[in-house]
């Protein structure tokens, strides 16, 4: 095998209540990754498609091709690749773009070397490639895109990182509102420091949504979708955050909130036909503002980047 095309999905980071420990990947949307074996002995960057001009070309400042040579490097080994990214997601979304990229990356190099590391063992490259992006190396949009299902971070150092169960037909609604945030302007606005009582009521929704997950007790992971320390904050950035929150549980989500870093927000659902009738209710009403966006109905994404084609 000489050619490869990985596709990396979107994730859902933080959800609600675990900011930088929870995140889970959807079906749709997510980048494509062609990588090509070659003699060169160097890693060169291609191609980018959908970026507008807007990405690094240098292969070691773009995210993509930083972490491919940053995990042949670690393997020892001298082999020249041409990467080629497909841009199938809006950038300062909330979606997990950069991440996205970069586990593309990573799955397809180490798919053609013959997987030499793991699934886990490739996690600290896709981090690296997250602190390129956005100047901070957080997990919870690699860990999803990269393992699949709903990722828990425990802790950063030492890293470990649990695979929680997803209730089936568990499904996501996201609708994200045409404006940019990006992630580093919005990390630095959060607080450094937080009252007990917030913090008390935070790691019990924590502990809430992993109970829910685990005893499919789908009110339980409505009721933990709260946010106490950054959702007060970043909602602002957000266009008509609380009126989308209300027609969001008025129309049947367990739980609303802002994926990732935002502006998209996402509902979790007990079926997809609960997120098709909340996406539409949440476009119709931006429409009205006069705000553009676009919607994705999504299940979990449990497997994580997947190869598509070997060439
Ligand atoms: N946990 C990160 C944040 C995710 O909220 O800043 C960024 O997509």
């Amino acid at each position: 095998m000489q050619s490869i095309r990985v596709f990396a999905p979107a994730s859902v980071a933080n959800v609600s209540c675990g900011y930088d420990v929870l995140g889970f990947a959807v079906h749709q949307p997510g980048d494509e990754v062609v990588i090509s074996l070659n003699r060169s002995g160097i890693v060169s960057l291609d191609l980018i498609e959908g970026d507008e001009g807007r990405l690094p070309t240098e292969p070691e400042k773009n995210t993509v091709s930083a972490v491919v040579i940053n995990y042949l490097k670690h393997i020892g080994s001298k082999q020249g690749a041409g990467i080629k990214l497909y841009k199938k997601m809006p950038f300062g979304s909330g979606l997990g773009s950069s991440s996205a990229s970069a586990v593309g990356g990573l799955v397809a190099i180490n798919e053609l070397m013959g997987n030499p590391l793991s699934r886990m063992q490739l996690l600290p490259f896709a981090m690296e490639g997250e602190r390129l992006a956005c100047g901070n190396a957080h997990a919870d949009n690699v860990a999803p895109a990269l393992l699949g299902g709903m990722v828990l971070i425990r802790s950063y150092d030492p890293l470990d990182v649990i695979t929680l169960p997803v209730p089936a037909g568990l499904s996501c609604a996201l609708v994200y509102p045409h404006v940019e945030i990006p992630t580093m302007a919005a990390r630095q606005i959060i607080k450094t420091s937080i009252p007990m009582a917030n913090a008390i009521r935070q790691w019990g929704n924590v502990g809430g949504m992993v109970a829910g997950l685990y005893t499919n007790d789908l009110d339980l992971i409505g009721r933990s979708m709260e946010d106490l320390i950054v959702e007060p904050v970043r909602k602002m950035l957000i266009p008509h955050f609380t009126e989308m929150r209300k027609m969001a549980l008025e129309n049947g989500a367990l739980g609303f909130g802002i994926s990732g870093s935002g502006p998209t927000v996402f509902a979790l659902c007990s079926n997809r036909v609960i997120s098709g009738n909340v996406t539409a209710a949440l476009e119709k009403k931006l429409k009205e503002f006069g705000v553009g966006s676009t919607c994705y109905v999504s299940e979990i994404n449990r497997e994580g980047a997947s190869v598509l084609e070997k060439i």
